[in-house]
């Protein structure tokens, strides 16, 4: 397995281009479903989880070619309406194709995804939401069976605000039969970007970026060509980079205004952060002078949970204590044992993490365990005095294209190892 090697201590300077958001593309390559015809999606990032949504895709009979950050998608030869425990598994957001295939083709088998690093995160309000719309869901074998000769709009209140699930009733309403309203609707950047290319294709959607969504369903969609927004958490977490640093670098390509929470509080810290343009000018605090900051991850606008573990990071070299929340996921801690072993003081009890700052880090072995856990040990390991090497970094490198080209380019001492010991 790749590992990353890092010697920390570096002030770093220049500027970072920020890659199209991971969370977007995902949706918008299962939303290609519902149409016939070649999608164009541009500003995709080079990632792994995109890979296997293309190998999701590419297994239903869908043809894809990548040209740069390019992925033209033709589903005129979809045929399969099946995604395999072994795809899915790696990758849970497969389950964006549930909806899509049932909208179009009336039936589809998707396994269920089982849980992962972070929480059991179940799917039951997906299920939910297309029972209501008039599929027949079925459990056989670890896989959900889905039919429905065509989904019927429906009134659906989900009880909890769910992203990926927004987003696939949002793809299954769009070629129901009559009007769908989704209460209490997810209102990431990501599920608005969606909805803005539905619309594109032809789908009839309001209220997107709201808490009430709806769509009034259309017999058919038409493929189009769509730029995806940019990572506001890859956004996030060079902001922490530059804040444990003291660095003073330009962040290009971010959307302020879906990164405003995160900037609010990362000012908290002492971090300081200018708009210029479609840039961040963004200057941390000399080293030893970062203040603490309490936090609680909160669903959109709020400060976001693919931020929690990268705050923890930056925070544990703040000269005071900060109290952190985690109010989504049940299990988003599995970085603090990580951090502790490079010398930070942080607590937890229940979902609450105290993080008492310490004046420096120290450079350890340390293991990612998750895609943000990861990131927080490299925002780490750039602080910490000498040499960290962080193993199992496939786990960043399911979210993050190129980190450690775009680390060394800002002066950086970073460098990945292939292989190595397993
Ligand atoms: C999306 O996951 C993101 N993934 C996650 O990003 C992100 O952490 C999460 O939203 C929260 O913002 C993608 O968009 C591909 P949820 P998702 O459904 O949709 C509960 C990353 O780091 N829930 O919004 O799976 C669930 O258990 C990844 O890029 C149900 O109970 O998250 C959780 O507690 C990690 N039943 C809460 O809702 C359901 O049917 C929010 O989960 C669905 C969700």
């Amino acid at each position: 397995m790749d590992r990353l090697i890092i010697t920390g201590g570096k002030r770093l300077s220049g500027e970072v281009q920020i890659s199209g958001a991971k969370n977007a593309a995902l949706p918008l390559m299962a939303s290609t479903i519902l149409c016939k015809g070649e999608t164009v999606l541009s500003n995709i990032p080079g990632l792994k989880d995109i890979m296997t949504m293309s190998e999701v895709l590419a297994n239903m009979g869908a043809g894809i070619s990548v040209e740069g950050g390019c992925l033209r998608i033709n589903t005129d030869t979809l045929m399969n309406k099946e995604a395999p425990y072994e795809l899915v598994k790696t990758m849970r957001a497969s389950v964006l194709t549930l909806g899509p295939m049932v909208a179009r083709f009336g039936c589809a088998k998707v396994s269920l995804p089982g849980g992962c690093a972070i929480g059991a995160r179940p799917i039951n309000l997906h299920l939910m939401g297309l029972e209501k719309m008039g599929a027949k869901i079925t459990l056989s074998q670890g896989y959900v069976v889905a039919k429905a000769k065509r989904l019927k709009g429906a009134t659906i209140y989900c009880d909890i605000s769910t992203v990926t699930g927004t987003e696939n009733l949002m793809m299954a309403a769009a070629l129901a039969k009559g009007r769908t309203i989704i209460e209490n609707a997810a209102r990431e950047p990501e599920v608005e970007d969606l909805a803005n290319a539905l619309v594109k294709m032809g789908a009839k959607i309001s209220g997107a970026g709201s808490t009430v969504i709806e769509i009034e369903g259309v017999d058919e969609l038409r493929p189009i060509d769509y730029t995806i927004i940019p990572d506001r958490i890859e956004t996030g977490t060079f902001i922490t980079i530059a804040g444990i640093t003291g660095s003073n670098i330009l962040i290009k390509n971010s959307r302020y205004d879906h990164i405003a929470a995160i900037a609010e509080k990362l000012r908290e810290t002492g971090i300081i952060i200018t708009e210029e343009g479609d840039a961040l000018r963004v200057i941390g605090p000399p080293i030893g002078t970062l203040q603490p900051a309490d936090v609680r991850t909160m669903p959109f606008p709020g400060f976001p949970t693919d931020m929690q573990a990268q705050f923890i990071a930056l925070t544990s070299m703040a000269a005071g204590t900060s109290i952190v929340r985690e109010t989504i996921f049940e299990n988003r801690y599995m970085h603090v044992a990580e951090l502790k072993r490079m010398g930070a003081h942080i607590e937890i009890e229940d979902n609450i993490a105290t993080v008492r700052g310490v004046q420096r880090l120290l450079g350890a072995p340390v293991m990612a365990t998750d895609l943000r856990a990861s990131a927080s040990l490299v925002v780490a390991a750039l602080a910490a005095e000498g040499e960290t090497i962080i193993d199992r970094i496939y786990h960043l490198d399911r979210g993050y294209e190129k980190i450690e080209d775009k680390i060394s380019n800002l002066g950086g001492d970073i460098r990945r190892v292939k292989g190595g010991r397993t």
